[in-house]
């Protein structure tokens, strides 16, 4: 059974309850209050008993009750008796004059053949002046006046007017009674079922249309929760589910891609050296090296290429060992400032005869202590000033170590006054095989693994690293390493 039909089938038990209880209720309601179900209508004649007629007729009443007392001769004129019958014609009220027995004026409005024997006897004491009476199937009401004529015959007076009988008034506005009630049920089961549907149903619908797409394979959507109740939270748990559920499948292709970028940078810088090899050794079968000099050339050639291949090998083993955190680092507590005045130092000696100068600058007095693996360390540091080196391009040629804190962590830069790095290049320097020369033979050579090693280096001391440059005046690389705590001198 879907709640659709659910919520339609308990809206109409709700109703046809409403209706049997509304009636149940007014019934025992009426009796309860009046005592039994006649002393409705009899409520209904008491009102018009005491208030018979309106102000305007009331007036009119008054007045001729007053003529009946001073000059009740008066009262047998029946062109005057008309004129206040016309009066009160205006107002839906009749007047009727009786002397003795006899009607001596009726008025023709309400004009009643039975009224006659309907009204009340002469009462010269005037005890009950106004109240209501029954003739067939009408009902009036009326205000009454005896008086005695002059000549002793008993005169009485009556306005009158019609009411509608309770009867007749029940049987005209019960269905309409009814038609409202039923109207207010319907109409608020109606409002309710809107209400119900919106806020549960659609969102439902919403969710299983979004496990349909998810099914499908497409979690490029998103779902947003159009209230806090449980089904807004339902949603809110689906769309944290669908996120996770693309993250990790972006993940898996990510990395996906990353083999296959990884597998081709490889066969890529691999095939360049073994096709010059080849070539070479070629040369030598084919008797190509006839002098020694010659030969001595091409096995220099060869010698080298293997080298580079040798070299490259080396990094990528180093670098997939720490991508693939193989690699175990050692940690100890160093001094930054020593450990970089000996790199510096190492650096310059080894620099010098390509004409660059390697400067070191300290800004701290005391030792700047930090966890590091010192052989990793300096070889991210390593790679940091021979790519300085390396890309350096002006006839001076300097490079300045520096080290520094910066709040609760410690700085390692490498700064050059060389080309700079293109800002186009700057978001992809850190990436392995990225560089920034297109061509990978030109005479700078390297595989482009220097600073993606670097860059695990420094993330695997929990620091990081990056890189400002402007093109044309030089680069600085930063390695950024917290600062090891006083009272923390564990390795991990
Ligand atoms: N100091 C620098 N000045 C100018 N360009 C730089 C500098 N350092 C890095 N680059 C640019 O960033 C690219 C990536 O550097 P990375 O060290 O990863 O590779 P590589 O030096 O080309 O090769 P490898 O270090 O493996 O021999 C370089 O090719 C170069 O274009
Ligand atoms: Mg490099």
């Amino acid at each position: 059974m879907s709640i659709r039909f659910r919520l339609l089938a308990s809206f109409s038990t709700v109703f046809a309850v409403a209706v049997v209880l509304f009636t149940l209720i007014s019934y025992l309601l009426s009796v309860a209050i009046t005592g039994d179900m006649k002393s409705v209508s009899r409520f209904y004649k008491i009102h018009y008993s005491l208030h018979p007629l309106t102000d305007e007729e009331e007036t009119i009443f008054l007045d001729l009750k007053y003529m009946a007392k001073q000059d009740s001769e008066q009262l047998t004129d029946e062109a005057l008796l008309a004129q206040y019958d016309q009066q009160l014609k205006m107002v839906q009220a009749g007047l009727f004059v009786r002397r003795d027995d006899e009607l001596i004026y009726a008025s023709p409005s309400i004009g009643e053949p039975e009224m006659r024997s309907a009204l009340p006897a002469y009462d010269a004491a005037n005890l009950s002046i106004r109240s209501t009476l029954n003739v067939g199937n009408r009902f009036f009401s009326y205000a009454k006046f005896d008086f005695p004529y002059p000549d002793g015959s008993m005169g009485s007076l009556y306005v009158m007017k019609e009411r509608s009988p309770f009867a007749e008034l029940v049987r005209t506005l019960l269905p309409i009674l009814i038609a409202v009630l039923l109207a207010v049920i319907v109409l608020t089961g109606l409002l309710l079922y809107r209400y119900l549907t919106r806020t549960m149903i659609r969102p439902l619908e919403v969710l299983k249309r979004s496990a349909e797409q998810i099914k499908e394979g497409d979690l490029q959507f998103e779902l947003k929760p159009h209230s806090r109740d449980e089904i807004g939270q339902l949603s809110q748990t689906f769309e944290e589910m669908r996120r996770r559920l693309n993250e990790s499948i972006q993940l898996q292709l990510q990395y996906e891609e990353n083999r296959k970028s990884l597998i081709s940078g490889i066969s890529h810088d691999l095939k360049t050296p073994i096709t010059t090899i080849k070539g070479y050794v070629e040369g030598i079968r084919d008797g190509v090296a006839d002098s020694p000099a010659k030969l001595d050339k091409y096995v220099g050639t060869i010698y080298a290429k293997v080298n580079e291949m040798g070299r490259l090998v080396d990094e990528l083993l180093l670098y997939s060992k720490l991508d693939l955190r193989r690699e175990p680092y050692s940690f100890e507590r160093i001094d930054l400032a020593a450990f970089a005045r000996d790199a510096a130092e190492e650096a310059a000696l080894e620099l010098e005869g390509r004409g660059v100068t390697v400067d070191l600058n300290v800004m701290a007095n005391a030792p700047i202590p930090v966890l590091a693996d010192r052989s990793k360390l300096k070889r991210a540091l390593d790679n940091l000033i021979q790519n300085s080196a390396k890309f350096m391009s002006k006839p001076e040629k300097r490079i300045e170590v520096r080290v520094a804190i910066d709040g609760r962590h410690a700085l390692l830069e490498v700064t050059d006054n060389g080309p700079g790095i293109p800002a186009e290049s700057l978001p992809y320097i850190f990436e392995r095989f990225y560089r920034g020369d297109a061509s990978r033979n030109s005479g700078t050579g390297g595989s482009g693994l220097g600073l993606a090693i670097a860059k695990q280096i420094a993330e695997g001391h929990r620091g990081t690293i990056k890189a400002n440059s402007i093109a044309g005046e030089g680069t600085r690389m930063t390695i950024r390493l917290p600062l090891a705590d006083n009272g923390n001198e564990d390795t991990e």
